[in-house]
């Protein structure tokens, strides 16, 4: 099949044609219909977090099941799904818990086992590492049980994808992670597929005050047409100034969705006094982010968001029926459909802001 591979870091991607192999008991063949280019793929691909090369990367995809393993009672083929990279075991204390997203054994049980046949390979047997429990770009994708979501076939595979990542963590980061109540005011910093989710998710939620930061005008715009109720180009104000005056002192809850220390300092420093800051972006490994320590005093939090905290198989669906009934915006999230052969235009695109997504369609 046709992959996308990275082969050093940094680096771009090369479409290789790669093996992959038949499901074990508790895997599942899925055909790749959509895959979305989301910006955490770029952070490996510039090396600000590290993965062993080679790897087909892609996170954020939705396809038809092709085949199933032995012990699969779950989907069937042709069933149509969303995968995700929050696969869980289902029995570790954080599974029983409730937590999926920090599964204490994601990386031992939900994997192929030492000795075993690797999911994916170059021809002559060399491994090609799967990336995240998924591998999207590519034409195929074999993968644990846990790591999909069957869902209404009504649903058109591209806006499903972005439901494989970009809206669960932005809208699960608002009502799983901050539990935004109705009537709070909420900053969103970073208006691309994550931020512009938060902003859905707190229109949704019922914020009264929501307030879209960026440095791209038409994100901005884009923002507005999805729910923000303010706007503050953060290239030629101050963020946390203008939020301050925007509420009269400070907002309840603040969404960093860029991945930078200076955003995520902003985002608690606008908070009011016990508001809590949910820092969504993926900070590159070894950078600090500080806080003034008298503000705890005020109680003003600062907390993480891993996949917005997801329990996919509960809230993916109901995603899909929101995107269905019109009141989660999804056509206008993807901005351009490509091909594989695509991809790295794709991910310049991503690096000049042109688009909130592009997602690859399969022949
Ligand atoms: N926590 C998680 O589980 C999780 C999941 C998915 C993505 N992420 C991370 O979320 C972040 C956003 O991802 P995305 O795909 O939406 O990225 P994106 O590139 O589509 O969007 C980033 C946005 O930030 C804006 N921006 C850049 N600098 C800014 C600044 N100084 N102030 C305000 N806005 C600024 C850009 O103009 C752009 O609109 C990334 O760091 C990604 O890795 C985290
Ligand atoms: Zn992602
Ligand atoms: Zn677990």
């Amino acid at each position: 099949m046709r992959a996308a591979v990275l082969n050093s870091i940094p680096g771009r991607l090369d479409i290789e044609d790669v093996e992959i192999g038949e499901p074990g008991p508790r895997e599942v063949l899925v055909r790749t219909v959509a895959a979305g280019l989301c910006h955490s793929d770029l952070h490996f691909m510039e090396g600000k977090y590290q993965f062993p090369c080679p790897a087909v990367l892609g996170h954020e995809s939705a396809g038809v099941v092709e085949a199933v393993g032995s012990m699969v009672q779950y989907v069937q083929p042709g069933d149509h799904v969303i995968t995700c990279l929050s696969a869980f075991c289902g029995h570790c204390s954080q599974c029983t818990d409730g937590h999926l997203t920090l599964c204490e054994n994601k990386g031992t049980e939900l994997v192929r086992q030492p000795g075993e046949a690797p999911r994916l390979s170059r021809a002559g047997g060399e491994v090609v590492n799967q990336y995240l429990h998924l591998s999207s770009f590519a034409e195929m994708m074999l993968i644990h049980e846990h790591a999909l979501v069957k869902i209404d076939a009504d649903m058109p595979f591209d806006k499903a994808a972005l439901i494989g990542c970009g809206v669960t963590t932005g809208l699960g980061a608002v009502f799983r992670t901050a539990r935004v109540a109705p009537g709070e005011t909420v900053a969103v910093i970073g208006c691309g597929g994550i931020g512009l989710s938060a902003i859905q998710g707190a229109r949704i939620a019922g914020a009264n005050k929501i307030i879209a930061v960026d440095t791209n005008p038409s994100k901005l715009e884009l923002a507005q047409q999805l729910g923000a109720t303010h706007m503050v180009n953060a290239a030629s104000a101050d963020p946390i100034g203008a939020v301050k005056d925007l509420t009269g002192g400070g907002v309840h809850h603040s969404f960093e969705a860029v991945g930078m220390k200076v955003t995520a300092e902003q985002a608690y420093q606008m908070l009011r006094n016990g508001g809590q800051a949910t820092v969504i972006g993926m900070i590159p490994v070894g950078t600090k982010v500080e806080v003034e320590g008298s503000d705890l005093l005020y109680e003003k939090k600062l907390t993480g968001s891993n996949m917005g905290s997801n329990q996919f198989r509960t809230d993916m669906p109901r995603y899909v029926d929101m995107y269905l009934d019109g009141r989660l915006h999804l056509d206008e999230m993807v901005s351009k459909t490509i091909t594989l052969d695509q991809i790295n235009d794709g991910f310049d695109d991503m690096k000049a802001g042109n688009v909130a997504r592009s997602v690859i369609v399969f022949d």
